[in-house]
């Protein structure tokens, strides 16, 4: 029997909604920066995507770009700026940045109460020592698509995360250990990363390699979760057409998980509704209002 599709344009929907709620019961509106250095196409729709589901629930955005070339100085003594900018609740600096800028030297001189993105060293701690963080937005929601199919409480499943990045894997594993999953973190240099995959009730795709989970990798009656979005050449489609695939091979696992969420319209509409409730949950935090229960 095929999967269930896990329907994150849903889930999302639903979380834009009580956010927009929620932004209309407070006295002032919130506000989100966002910083953009360089010019990678990718960022550029991504934080336009972001620009405009602010509008969409009444969050006022800010957006700062700057070309590639830019100081460190400059960058960092924007970012001190907007630390100190009332109008401001929520900072998010577009990565990759370019080279010449160390991404972990700007996260940290964002106010960890202003970093909605989660990424500041003292969310990170916070998140893995079970006490209030601003958690990373696609975990956040990935967390909120498992939940949604399998219940909060994840005792006696076992969890499989394949990837160990700072913005997905290692914030995706500690969210399933609070909820009391058993967690492996895999990734590229797993021996047998197939058996690995193949004892996971959840498994989280998040390696950025397109397509590389197999059906055969699933474990039948899973929950997979695909994170990836990578741009393939499609000419199925016609001469020089793309299409966009996760990192599971969907039409196979399809047949095999028990639910799965697809590319596009799983994960991605998550990560942006994730970054409006975290920048809600900010204004509230830093102005002293109570947090509404749907957030
Ligand atoms: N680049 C890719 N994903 C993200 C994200 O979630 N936040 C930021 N700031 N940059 C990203």
């Amino acid at each position: 029997m095929a999967a269930r599709l896990i329907d994150g344009k849903a889930i999302a929907a639903d979380l834009r909604a009580n956010v927009a709620s929620a932004v209309k019961a407070m006295p002032q509106q919130p506000g989100l920066a966002v910083v953009l250095v360089g010019d990678d196409p990718a960022s550029h729709v991504y934080v336009s995507a972001k620009a405009k589901a602010c509008q969409e629930v009444g969050i006022a955005s800010f957006e700062h770009r700057r070309p590639a070339d830019l100081p460190a100085a400059d960058l960092l003594a924007l970012i001190d700026s907007l630390n100190n900018d009332d109008q401001v609740d929520g900072i998010l600096v577009q990565l990759p940045l370019p080279e010449h800028l160390d991404s972990l030297t700007v996260i940290d001189a964002i106010s960890p109460d202003k970093d909605v993105d989660g990424f500041h060293v003292i969310n990170a701690g916070r998140l893995a020592t079970g006490q209030d963080a601003m958690v990373p937005c696609t975990p956040f929601g990935c967390m909120l698509m498992i939940q949604q199919h399998l219940g909060d409480d994840l005792s006696g499943k076992s969890a499989v995360v394949v990837g160990r990045s700072n913005i997905v894997g290692k914030p995706m594993a500690q969210l399933l250990l609070a909820a009391n999953a058993t967690v492996t973190i895999a990734h590229s240099r797993t021996p047998d990363l197939p058996a690995v995959c193949q004892s996971a009730d959840i498994l989280v795709a998040a390696a950025g390699r397109p397509q590389m989970v197999k059906g055969s990798w699933v474990k039948p009656g899973a929950t997979v979760i695909d994170v990836g979005i990578n741009r393939i050449p499609a000419p199925e489609r016609g001469e020089g057409k793309t299409r966009l695939v996760g990192d599971v091979d969907f039409s196979e696992a399809q047949a095999i998980a028990g639910a799965i969420t697809p590319v596009p319209g799983g994960v991605g509409p998550m990560t942006i509704a994730c970054l409006l409730r975290n920048t809600v949950v900010a204004a509230c935090r830093r102005r002293g209002l109570p947090l509404s229960a749907a957030l």
